[in-house]
């Protein structure tokens, strides 16, 4: 670091490595301060009035029966999963989901369920690349596949938009086949305001939907789930089994209340433009990278194998710029509190190291 004192460092540092990053918005502190006890009650008995404006406001949005607040994207996918699953069932999970690589295996460890993995280009499958890989239910030898997961947007790919056409048809493939249809939609309304179409548009060709209220809406903690009634009471009672039952959580759900508002699911639009603004950028002269265009947030960098990725991280670290690697890739998420300014800045920063590197 140089001779920068700490709280230098501090004040410039532009953190990309995810939009989990963000802090609550000036209004949704305004809400949450005015909340008093009228606000609040024990909502394992429903009884938290905030936490069930919350979870009806989430249902209306994506035009499904009911919403459930949970902790996490990855509780909300678990919980998905096991309402919607019997143990011993096949799951068809795309092989670079989050499901798959980031939620410590919680579908085979808790759910009991066992992994049927299709690959794809983009992170969505088209049915032809599914039927293969169904099981035949009337042979006693195989076991059922009941569920097909999608993730949208979907991170590991780069943030890529599995659009409500791809969707309608893996819906009629899932109902063809007696499966059940879950999305990862941790980053759903990314994949809303990118296609720049409402929410429920995807949403309705899925049975069950998780998103996430800690990434780009930024919210310090939550996700919701929606279903139907009939799934959500399910999920309800295995939210309980997981720890997930928060009590007077309406203080967490009076920031998601401000981030369901439309202006603030339009903001997306800004950390898209600023995503392409940083891919368009890179100057790919001085070494090779792969920069594929930003359909979102996410801009993934893909550096030759011999590329020393480590030293990069490092030296942009030094620049006061954080970014995360997987693997020959890096990956840079813009987010609220990340302005144009920040991005020429890394810019400036990223090209100045690269050329270094070369
Ligand atoms: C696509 C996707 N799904 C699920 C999750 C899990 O969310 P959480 O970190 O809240 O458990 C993430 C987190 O980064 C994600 O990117």
């Amino acid at each position: 670091m140089g001779n920068m004192k700490v709280n230098e460092m501090r004040e410039r540092t532009i953190d990309l490595r995810s939009d989990t990053v963000t802090k609550p918005s000036p209004e949704m502190w305004e809400v949450f301060k005015s909340l008093n006890n009228s606000n609040l009650g024990d909502d394992v008995f429903r009884e938290d009035p905030t936490v069930n404006e919350l979870e009806e406001k989430a249902a209306d949005l994506l035009s499904k029966e009911a919403g459930l607040l949970v902790t996490s994207g990855s509780q909300g996918n678990l919980i998905s999963l096991l309402s919607s699953t019997t143990p011993g069932n096949e799951v068809l999970l795309e092989f670079e989901s989050h499901i798959y690589w980031y939620e410590v295996g919680s579908y085979a460890r808790i759910a009991g369920l066992a992994p049927n993995l299709y690959h794809t280009e983009k992170g969505f499958p088209r049915s032809s690349d599914l039927n293969d890989l169904l099981r035949i239910r009337n042979d006693d030898h195989q076991p059922w596949t009941t569920l097909l997961c999608v993730e949208n947007t979907h991170n590991r790919h780069g943030g890529t938009v599995c659009s409500p056409t791809e969707l309608s048809e893996l819906n009629k493939f899932t109902k063809e086949n007696d499966l059940k249809f879950h999305m990862d939609g941790a980053r759903i309304f990314n994949a809303a305001v990118a296609l720049k179409k409402p929410v429920n548009e995807f949403s309705k060709y899925v049975d069950s939907i998780t998103f996430c209220l800690s990434k780009g809406l930024s919210c310090p903690v939550g996700s919701v789930i929606t279903g139907s009634q009939e799934f959500i009471n399910a999920a309800r009672k295995y939210r309980k089994m997981l720890g997930g039952g928060m009590r007077q959580a309406g203080i967490i759900a009076s920031m998601g209340l401000v981030a369901l508002e439309n202006k603030w699911i339009k903001r997306l639009e800004e950390d898209h433009k600023n995503a392409q603004l940083l891919a368009k950028g890179l100057n790919t002269d001085s070494i090779p990278l792969k920069i594929t265009f930003p359909e979102s947030n996410i801009v993934f960098v893909e550096f030759s194998p011999t590329t020393p990725i480590d030293k990069f991280i490092f030296s942009a670290k030094d620049e006061g710029i954080l970014c995360h690697a997987v693997k020959n890739r890096v990956r840079f998420v813009t987010h609220y509190g990340i302005t144009e300014e920040d991005i020429n800045f890394c810019l400036e920063k990223i090209n100045s190291i690269l050329s270094g590197m070369q």
